[in-house]
């Protein structure tokens, strides 16, 4: 019997994972990759590009999910979560079904990992009976994710090599055997031409305005953008994604380091090798390499802990592999930190310092991730700015102990680009909802969290709703005071009460929960006496519990309550919805 009959009797283990940023997309391809080295026959998918109807098919299965917004499933988890959620689904519809989870959060959150928990127990619900105990990752450990992951998934090899031992003459491949999922094909050998699809679901919007807001001499560059698009709904409080760009002087430094300029504007097609791992439908068509590095592969960002599995294979330099393995090990993930995450050296910079790496046109999509897109709060009222949206971006960079700043993706593109160019752009509904009723609102804002307040605040004066409370920090009211005619236009027509913090303008640092505390009355009058709600957006670092603790502290003092009641009260006000926040890292 050759090997190959031998894998065709191994099990069918279905991998589908739910992703938003990219992070748990890898861990499901590393448990395909090492599942494929044990003869299983993996089948990976994100969740919502899975036939669902399949699953009571299912005999094995181990899903990989991580949270975003406030305790939620990722975008492409959603609807696969709403159909396993169908009141119709009979009890024990999953019976047949052997399952383990790993759940990806970030413990600093309230919703510690709440779909991979929800998913568990939903399973269970159903029938489907554990493997192995669900992990949970947490960015909060300080080697990150694969903290939980290396344990958990040694854990799961465990059990599956035993419930399914290979059979005689059949061993688990070696680290060094690859397997291609697609292969690098001429576009003009290829029998089919198509062009690439795209996806239902985004927009091309155009941009009409990008406008410094803060004074050169200010160490941050944010902006006022303005997109034109045809009446697509949002509500105030949504998000805009943007799938950015590499800018074109980096794709050719690019091009040139790796020696792809000769084939760069050459159309080429992948080629699918495994029906079970599909490309994405955008890279279905013909391409150019110059077009995939520009618009699709994720080269200039932190590298991923896979590239350097993938990079040890593609360098005939014995101590470039060795060390490139070592980043990939349990052992040597100190080192990587080191060497990568505090640094934030980018994975082009990586391939500069490791300049024996070649990496073969078929494992492109292996060593590269996908660009993904970046979120922003929605700054504009659909009703007051029909067809246009506006975003308040902050356009990131920052020093390390690297030379040269470094820069975030899809904020530099952004920067540099001219009025009149398009941009795809995707929407999604934020975490925070206007109330129902006529309330006062108290909208707390350091920053660029101030950017969806403006939304809210636009909404609201048009509904004729003038009980509103904007408390506003920032450095300098001469530097990143956004938006300073508009508050203070709307303070002067009586339909905005407003206090502000500049941190920097005094000796003494003054931020927004010095204005929380100074304001007890008036913000314990409009919450408690009128029963208003509280809307926070910012930073996700200390803030959120800063502000929460002078919350308490206004309550416990206008309430005449003890600090534990103030906190109780707190809760109470999340879990109606009259406490809501979007913060971001
Ligand atoms: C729901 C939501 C709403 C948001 N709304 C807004 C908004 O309205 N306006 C806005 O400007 N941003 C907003 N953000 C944040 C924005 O999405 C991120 O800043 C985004 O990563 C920028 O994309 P980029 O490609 O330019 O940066 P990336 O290439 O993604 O790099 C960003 C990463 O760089 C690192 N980083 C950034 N600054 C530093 C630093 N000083 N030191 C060390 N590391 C650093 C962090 O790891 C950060 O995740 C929002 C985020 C979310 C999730
Ligand atoms: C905007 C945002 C919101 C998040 N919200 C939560 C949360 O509520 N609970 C949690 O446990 N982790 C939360 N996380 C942490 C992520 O789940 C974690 O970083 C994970 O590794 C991301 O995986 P992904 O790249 O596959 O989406 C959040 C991360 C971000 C960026």
């Amino acid at each position: 019997m050759t090997s190959a009959e031998t894998t065709a009797e191994r099990p069918r283990l279905l991998i589908l994972y739910g992703s938003q940023t990219g992070c748990a997309a890898d861990m499901a391809d590393r448990v395909r990759r090492e599942a494929k080295r044990r003869h299983f026959r993996p089948a990976l998918f994100a969740m919502d590009e899975y036939d669902r109807a399949q699953l009571v098919n299912e005999r094995l299965a181990i899903f990989v999910c991580s949270t975003t917004g406030q305790g939620e499933e990722p975008d492409n988890m959603k609807k696969f979560w709403r159909f396993l959620m169908r009141k119709d689904l009979p009890k024990g519809a999953l019976a047949q079904l052997r399952f383990a989870v790993f759940g990806l959060g970030d413990s600093s959150y309230e919703k510690f990992n709440y779909p991979g928990k929800k998913l568990h127990k939903r399973l269970m619900q159903l029938g489907a009976q554990p493997y192995h105990p669900r992990g949970d990752g947490d960015d909060q450990h300080y080697l990150g994710q694969d903290g939980a992951l290396d344990p958990w998934l040694d854990g799961v090899w465990n059990v599956l090599m035993q419930a399914y031992p290979l059979p005689a003459g059949l061993s688990a491949l070696p680290d060094d055997v690859l397997y291609p999922w697609m292969q690098f094909a001429d576009a003009l050998d290829s029998a089919i031409q198509t062009t690439a699809s795209t996806s239902t679901d985004r927009y091309l919007a155009t941009l009409t305005r990008n406008e410094r807001v803060t004074p050169h001499s200010h160490f941050q560059d944010v902006r006022l953008l303005e997109f034109q698009l045809d009446n697509r709904p949002f509500e105030p409080g949504d998000i805009l994604d943007i799938m950015p760009e590499n800018l074109e002087s980096d794709v050719n430094d690019f091009l040139e380091h790796t020696g792809l300029v000769v084939c760069a504007d050459r159309p080429f097609r992948f080629r699918e090798t495994d029906p079970e791992h599909r490309l994405p439908s955008a890279l279905r068509g013909t391409l150019t390499l110059r077009d995939l590095c520009r618009r699709w592969l994720d080269v200039f960002s932190i590298p991923r802990r896979s590239f350097f599995e993938f990079a040890a294979h593609f360098t005939k330099d014995p101590e470039h592999a060795e060390k490139l393995r070592e980043f990939n090990s349990a052992a040597g993930q100190d080192d990587l930190y080191a060497y990568c995450h505090r640094m934030r050296r980018t994975t082009f910079e990586v391939l500069q310092d490791f300049r024996s790496i070649e990496i073969p046109l078929d494992y492109l999509l292996d060593v590269f991730p996908l660009l993904r897109p970046r979120q922003f709060s929605i700054a504009s009222s659909p009703t007051m700015y029909p067809d246009r949206v506006h975003l308040l971006m902050g356009v990131v960079k920052y020093r390390t102990r690297l030379s040269t700043p470094r820069t975030g993706v899809c904020t530099r593109w952004i920067a540099q680009l001219d009025p009149t160019k398009q941009v795809s752009v995707g929407f999604r509904q934020g975490t925070m909802r206007l109330p129902t009723q006529p309330v006062p609102i108290v909208l707390i804002a350091p920053g660029l969290g101030v950017a969806p307040m403006r939304s809210l605040l636009q909404k609201r004066i048009e509904c004729g709703q003038h009980d509103n409370i904007l408390i506003f920090g920032c450095r300098h009211h001469a530097a990143d005071y956004y938006c300073a005619d508009e508050w203070e236009q709307m303070c002067g027509s009586g339909m905005l009460q407003l206090f502000t913090a500049f941190s920097r303008d005094q000796d003494e640092k003054r931020y927004v929960q010095h204005a929380i505390r100074e304001q007890a009355q008036v913000l314990w009058a409009a919450i408690h006496t009128r029963g208003g709600a509280i809307y926070l957006c910012g930073k996700s670092t200390r803030m959120p519990e800063d502000v929460a603790e002078a919350l308490c502290d206004v309550f416990a003092e206008q309430g005449g309550m003890s600090l534990s009641d103030a906190k109780a009260y707190l809760q109470g006000l999340k879990r109606v919805g009259r406490f809501q926040q979007e913060c971001w890292d």
